[in-house]
This record gives C-alpha cells, sequence and structure tokens, in this order.
C-alpha cells in the first residue's frame, strides 16, 4: 500500500494528462536570438483574439518582451515574471491579467525567471528529475479549458524555460531568419524537441508545425530557397515551411514597439489618417494575417490526420 505520507509521484501525473484537449497550444521557439518569436507570438496571439478567439499568450522569457509588444511594459500590474514563477514554485494554477486587449489574457515575463527561476528549477529537478518538465503544463491545465489559443513565447538563452514549454506544447512553430547562421539555432531546438518528444517522451503529442521565415524581403525567392535547403538540412525533409512569411518593415517594428500597439492596430490608425505610421503597415499586417490563419488551418489539418 503507498504511504499517505508519499510525495505525489510525477511520473503518475503524466498517464492523466489529457493530451486530447490540448491541441490548442502553440509555442514559438529557437536556439537563436532575435528570430522574432515574440513579435509573431504577440501578433498572432493579437489576430486570433480580434478574430473572436478567447486567447492567452504566456511570456516565457526573463527579457518580458511581449511587455514592450502589447504596451504595458510601465503598467503597475506587470508583475515582471513574478506571478509565473510562484505558480511555478507551488504548482498551483496560472492567474493571468485579464483583459489585456479584447479576448486577450497574459501571463507576463520578466526578471523573476531570471537567476531566481533559475536556483528554484535547479531544485525541483534534482528532486523530480525530468517530470519537472510538465510543471508548466500542471499550472496551465486547470485554466487551459477558458481558452481557444494559447501561445507561448520562450527564450533562445534558457534551456529549462525551453523545455517547460515544449512539454506543454502541441504545435511547436520555429522563426528563422534569412541572415546566415540559422543552423546552430534549429539544431538546438531541433535536438530539445527530440528529447521531449522522443528520448524522455515527457511530451509524445508534441509536432513540428513549421519554420516561418521571419525579417526578409518578400520578393527573394532565391534566398528563400536557400533557407528551405537549409532548414530541411537540419530538421529533415519533411520539415514544412510555412508558406506566409513576414517581410522586413524595420520602420514599422520600431514603431510597435514605441508605441506598444500590434501591427495590425498600427495600420488601422494609419487607416484613420496618421501618417506618421509608415504605409508599409498594410503589408506586414497582411503578413501576420496571412500567416495566423495558415498556422490554425494546418494545426487543425494535422489533428484530423493523427484522428484518422
Ligand atoms: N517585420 C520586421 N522587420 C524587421 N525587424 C523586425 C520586424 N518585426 C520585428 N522586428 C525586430 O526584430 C527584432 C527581433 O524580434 P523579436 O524580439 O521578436 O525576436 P525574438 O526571437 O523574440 O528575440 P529574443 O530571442 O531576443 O527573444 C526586434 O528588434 C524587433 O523589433
Ligand atoms: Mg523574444
Amino acid at each position: 500500500m503507498a504511504s499517505p505520507f508519499e510525495a505525489p509521484d510525477p511520473s503518475q501525473q503524466q498517464a492523466q494528462i489529457p493530451w486530447a484537449a490540448l491541441s490548442h497550444i502553440f509555442m514559438f521557439g529557437n536556439g537563436k536570438g532575435g528570430v522574432g518569436k515574440s513579435s509573431v507570438s504577440a501578433n498572432a496571439a493579437g489576430k486570433a483574439a480580434r478574430s473572436g478567439l478567447r486567447t492567452l499568450i504566456i511570456d516565457c522569457n526573463a527579457q518580458g518582451n511581449i511587455a514592450r509588444e502589447l504596451g504595458y511594459k510601465r503598467a503597475e500590474w506587470n508583475d515582471g515574471g513574478a506571478g509565473l514563477l510562484e505558480a511555478l514554485r507551488n504548482g498551483t494554477p496560472l492567474q493571468p491579467r485579464q483583459g489585456v486587449r479584447e479576448n486577450l489574457d497574459v501571463v507576463m515575463g520578466g526578471p523573476a525567471l531570471g537567476d531566481e527561476f533559475g536556483i528554484f528549477f535547479h531544485t525541483l529537478l534534482a528532486k523530480e528529475g525530468p517530470h519537472a518538465y510538465l510543471r508548466l503544463l500542471m499550472c496551465l491545465l486547470p485554466i487551459a479549458h477558458e481558452y481557444q489559443i494559447i501561445i507561448l513565447d520562450t527564450p533562445p538563452e534558457n534551456p529549462s524555460l525551453q523545455r517547460l514549454a515544449l512539454s506543454a506544447a502541441r504545435w511547436l512553430i520555429i522563426p528563422v531568419k534569412s541572415d546566415g547562421g540559422a543552423e546552430d539555432g534549429l539544431a538546438q531546438i531541433g535536438l530539445e524537441f527530440s528529447y521531449v518528444k522522443f528520448v524522455s517522451q515527457i511530451n509524445p503529442h508534441l509536432a513540428l508545425l513549421g519554420v516561418l521565415l521571419f525579417d526578409t524581403g518578400r520578393t527573394y525567392t532565391g534566398i528563400h530557397a536557400d533557407v528551405r535547403r537549409q532548414v530541411q538540412k537540419v530538421l529533415g525533409e519533411e520539415a514544412h515551411m510555412f508558406k506566409h512569411l513576414i517581410g522586413h518593415t524595420e520602420s514599422v517594428a520600431r514603431l510597435v514597439r514605441k508605441r506598444g500597439l500590434l501591427v495590425q492596430e498600427l495600420a488601422e490608425l494609419r487607416t484613420e489618417g496618421d501618417r506618421t505610421v509608415p504605409g508599409t503597415v498594410e503589408g506586414l499586417a497582411a503578413d501576420y494575417e496571412g500567416f495566423t490563419e495558415e498556422m490554425f488551418a494546418r494545426a487543425l489539418e494535422l489533428r484530423k490526420e493523427a484522428a484518422a
């Protein structure tokens, strides 16, 4: 008979996870920094929320850049990741900030996910072994049904946070830039993907949804083909590249973080006559819209295939 005083066996948790009900969790990840993980997370979440879907974005970064994208960096309620750390520490449900936009709630990231998180997680890992990586999912499970879309933005420099997110996600999306040196970041996330899905089998339901070209000239088809070859060399022939890409528009990208507005919101200001927003905003808004629709359509398609 099991002693009533025994700590719960973390390996038992895994058997009870309702994976089939969690196919709405998307993660943006890449071992390389500055490839668009936060920009695409925020704008895809924004687009989902605007289409009427109840959306949650979880910022797993110590940098907390989602705060810049959504304009709450200096809000008094921005807890800098303290709430997320607290939930992870105690295994309690996440408590998102409600209504950051209509239909859009946020679990904030920030400095609490730096050293303080590192010390806590090191201890948890020593105690629970690889099952510790399920902790984020355990904190998300009690609220996951309240949302139709959940998006995880992840850091390149913190493998523990990356694994926590990979262990909670159904779909991995890898944004890449075409500026060379993509292989290292791809190889890193590819290895982490294999660890979580195949080696430790912590999350056997994880799937690579696709690779997204970010910050590129829309007409540079030769370069795009080159990146595709690079991606397939590292991740395998079957690695899917999204048809939509996110075009290079530096002036709009700067304005996003300066004003704390999503690309679509800036596009609306432009339509209303605000000429401080560059005209290139329309193309970028269309890129995000097209990509987000493609991402959801592909997830549905793969889910149907898996069910069949
Ligand atoms: N369409 C765009 N064209 C050019 N630059 C862009 C575009 N969109 C965003 N950027 C800029 O690219 C940089 C990297 O983007 P982002 O922060 O989203 O990448 P990341 O992968 O999340 O980075 P990190 O690894 O540091 O978290 C940022 O400075 C951002 O403002
Ligand atoms: Mg980021």
